[in-house]
């Protein structure tokens, strides 16, 4: 298979872990909400043709147990056919696990893949995170101020720092940040989670938003810093370390020092692609609409190679795909 169809084949990888998690939106669990995507991203994996192995997922093997590091997905392993694109593999079945328990915006099934391609192998730590869209690219810088970097973002759209928008992720570590960014008299957008659709959007005109500040999660820097490839956009990360455990952890996996600055090409190198399904209605991609018999679902897939975006709506129809009952919870 090539990477073209690849790209198209992730999609359904994302629309089974959506269909999965949004059937359990707002009911405050956000365990099972995860459980049930990452299930769901599990098996469809086994109907791809693929040689994949997991880079970026849900753990260690002793700690998780499916989509763990290192774990071999696809159908192509079966055979180990030549002809079976190898690739390693970043998801995150439910990116705002939160948000889906609680009905919130902006919940989403993730994956990203390199062919001939590379994603730092991220320690599950935090990052501490800048991104921007294309119009932006080159333009920022991690090492410098929230308030250089606004108004240099300001300067290359043609706009005041009064009309940039950034996104920051509501958390008291945020507190200098947030402070800075509104004595600029920049806009804020505040959000509970979910720093991947936040990176994904400032490469999304109409959803408004400019630049985004913050300490995330590390995996999830890899995974949208595969998304900005994919469109031109750019994610600045930096490690950062909640213990000395965690920091004696990433130096045995030979991360950098700790103040590298990792580039979006540090980050996820080569040949990319990403794609994402939309769980909760959201301001990057419509949420998991069920009606009677089956649902709609919303998906975005890109390539780097190509920079082609694409937006899929689905019609999923589950009477006549009785696979996706796991997906559903509707064989129970
Ligand atoms: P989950 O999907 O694992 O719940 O992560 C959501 C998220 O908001 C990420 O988008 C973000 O990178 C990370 O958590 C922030 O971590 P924390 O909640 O510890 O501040």
């Amino acid at each position: 298979m090539n990477d073209r169809n690849l790209a198209l084949e992730a999609i359904r990888i994302t629309e089974a872990a959506a269909l999965a998690s949004a059937r359990l939106m707002g009911r405050g669990d956000r365990k099972a909400a995860d459980h049930v995507a990452v299930e769901a991203m599990r098996r469809a994996f086994d109907a791809i043709d693929m040689r994949g192995t997991v880079v970026i997922g849900e753990g260690e093997r002793d700690e998780a147990p499916m989509l763990f590091i290192g774990e071999r997905v696809g159908a192509g392993w079966a055979t180990n056919d030549e002809g079976s694109p190898k690739v390693d593999i970043a998801v995150d079945p439910l990116e705002g696990t939160n948000l889906c328990a609680t009905g919130e915006p902006d919940a989403i099934a993730v994956i990203a893949l390199a062919d001939d391609g590379q994603f730092l192998n991220a320690p599950d730590t935090y990052m501490e995170k800048i991104a921007v869209g294309p119009e932006c690219k080159g333009v920022i810088d991690l090492r410098e101020s929230p308030t250089w970097n606004l108004q240099r973002i300001a300067k290359a759209k043609g706009k005041r720092v009064e009309d940039v928008t950034a996104i920051i992720l509501e958390r008291p570590r945020h507190a200098d940040l947030i402070g800075e960014v509104r004595q600029c008299g920049a806009r804020i957008r505040l959000i509970g989670d979910g720093d991947v659709s936040a990176a994904v959007m400032t490469c999304k005109e109409e959803s408004g938003i400019d630049v985004l500040f913050g300490i995330g999660g590390a995996p999830e820097g890899v995974i949208a810093a595969a998304a900005m490839r994919c469109v031109g956009g750019e994610l600045q990360g930096r490690l950062k370390f909640r213990h000395d455990e965690e920091r004696a952890r990433a130096v045995k996996m030979g991360v950098k020092p700790e103040d590298y600055v990792y580039s979006t090409e540090d980050l996820a190198s080569g040949n990319v692609m990403f794609a994402a399904t939309g769980v909760t209605q959201g301001y990057l991609l419509d949420g998991v609409h069920f009606f009677g018999g089956g649902a709609r679902t919303e998906s975005i897939v890109m390539r780097s190679k190509s920079g082609t975006v694409r937006v899929i709506k689905s019609t999923h129809h589950f009477d006549t795909k009785p696979n996706y009952s796991w997906a559903t919870g509707l064989d129970d």
